[in-house]
């Protein structure tokens, strides 16, 4: 028989731990649960850029034992293997590749050959390419261009701005879009709200927001969710006569109108009536999203975008899932710093989909 006041059962397994904490806060943890599902049914070769976090290693651990990823740890074999120790993890399976100890000088040059033909007419020598294969960056991309690897998984220790640029050189951008963004999921207690872009593009013109809505609508589309976009300032529909922000993103939607005809995506707008369809739809009858609640929100600059996140995080009321790099030809995704164990295991399944549906960018 029960007695009341037992301790409870301890959490057996992650999903269950995410379930309780979720309904703790009251969040609609419904979106992650089916990438999470995803993720395991077909788990794709992760690259792990830093490694010798322990941080990272207590994901890894998740992440195998769930199943969701086939890990590669990169980074000081030595460390690895201590910390693994020290807090008994069982990861003694998981490939680890030291740059200084396990590389072959023939596989180092075959990977700074690929990078020196990419980079040799933007001023990059032989020599410097032969030297990047001994950051992580640039070598983790390469696994990932070369197919070695499926994804990669950095940014956990560094600036954002200086393990983007290696990816930009080694994998390069999707032609079809030109373009890169970031974007974060926000599970609410009113369901999953995308935001966009929180991370890469810090001042956009209006051609550079109309392609970060493409990029952010083909994103939500992956996730079978239909985007309802509403582009964010702080005036309605042109009530703003000035320069700047709002005119911008008007702008954009102007040109996402014209390309874009069966989008719904309307702006510029005010993040309330973004969020309130009724009331949108009470002042402005004529606005794309009728009386719709938007889902994604396009923010007019770096700064709104990543403060905005960070804010609605900062306050516990949304549980976050990203950075999600959008753009990037081949899946390379970068965290935020000092990101925690459930999130680098979300950006990991997040990665393992991202490569399981690669090759596909329905508009
Ligand atoms: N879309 C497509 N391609 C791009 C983009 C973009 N948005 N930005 C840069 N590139 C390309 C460039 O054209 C260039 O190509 P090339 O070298 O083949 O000619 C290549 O990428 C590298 O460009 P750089 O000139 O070295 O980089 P740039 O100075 O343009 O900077 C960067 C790009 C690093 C992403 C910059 O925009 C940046 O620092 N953004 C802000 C990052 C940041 O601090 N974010 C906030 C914190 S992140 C967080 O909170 C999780």
């Amino acid at each position: 028989a029960m007695e009341t006041g037992v301790a409870r059962k301890p959490i057996k397994s992650w999903a269950a731990y995410e379930r309780e904490l979720t309904s703790r806060l009251g969040i609609d943890n419904k979106l992650i649960m089916a990438i999470r599902n995803k993720a395991k049914q077909n788990p794709k070769t992760i690259v792990f850029a830093e490694a010798n976090s322990f941080r990272i290693l207590k994901a890894v651990q998740f992440v195998v034992r769930e199943g969701i990823a086939e890990p590669i740890l990169l980074g000081n074999a030595k460390k690895i293997k201590e910390l693994i120790k020290e807090n008994q993890l069982d990861l003694d399976n998981v490939p680890i590749i030291d740059l200084y100890e396990s590389v072959s000088d023939e596989k180092r040059h075959h990977y700074a050959k690929i990078l020196y033909e990419k980079r040799k007419r933007k001023g990059m020598t032989y020599n410097e390419a032969v030297e990047h294969m001994y950051n992580r960056d640039y070598f983790g991309s390469m696994m990932v261009e070369t197919g070695e690897a499926d994804a990669f998984i950095s940014g956990f220790s560094r600036n954002y701005s200086t393990t983007i640029r290696p990816a930009l050189q080694v994998v390069g951008v999707k032609e079809k879009f030109n373009h890169i963004a970031g974007m974060y999921i926000m599970m609410t207690k009113r369901g999953s709200i995308f935001l966009a872009d929180t991370t890469v593009n810090m001042n956009p013109s209006a051609q550079t927001l109309a392609d970060t809505t493409a990029l952010t609508a083909c994103e939500v589309k992956r996730f079978n969710i239909e985007p309802k976009i509403a582009l964010l300032s702080y005036s309605n529909f042109g009530a703003y006569k000035g320069e700047g922000s709002p005119v911008r993103a008007k702008e954009a939607v102007k040109i996402l109108h014209e390309k874009y005809p069966d989008l719904l995506v309307d702006g510029e707008m005010q993040a309330n009536y973004a969020l309130n369809g009724k009331l949108r739809y009470s002042r402005y009858p004529f606005n794309k999203l009728g009386d719709a609640d938007a889902n994604t929100l396009i923010f007019p600059n770096l700064s709104s975008g990543n403060i905005a996140y960070k804010v609605l995080q900062g306050l516990g009321t949304a549980e976050a899932i990203g950075p999600i790099l959008m753009g990037m030809k081949k899946p390379i995704h970068i965290l935020q710093r000092d990101s925690t164990v459930r999130e680098i295991i979300n950006m990991t399944a997040i990665a393992v989909i991202d490569a399981q549906s690669n090759a596909s960018d329905e508009m």
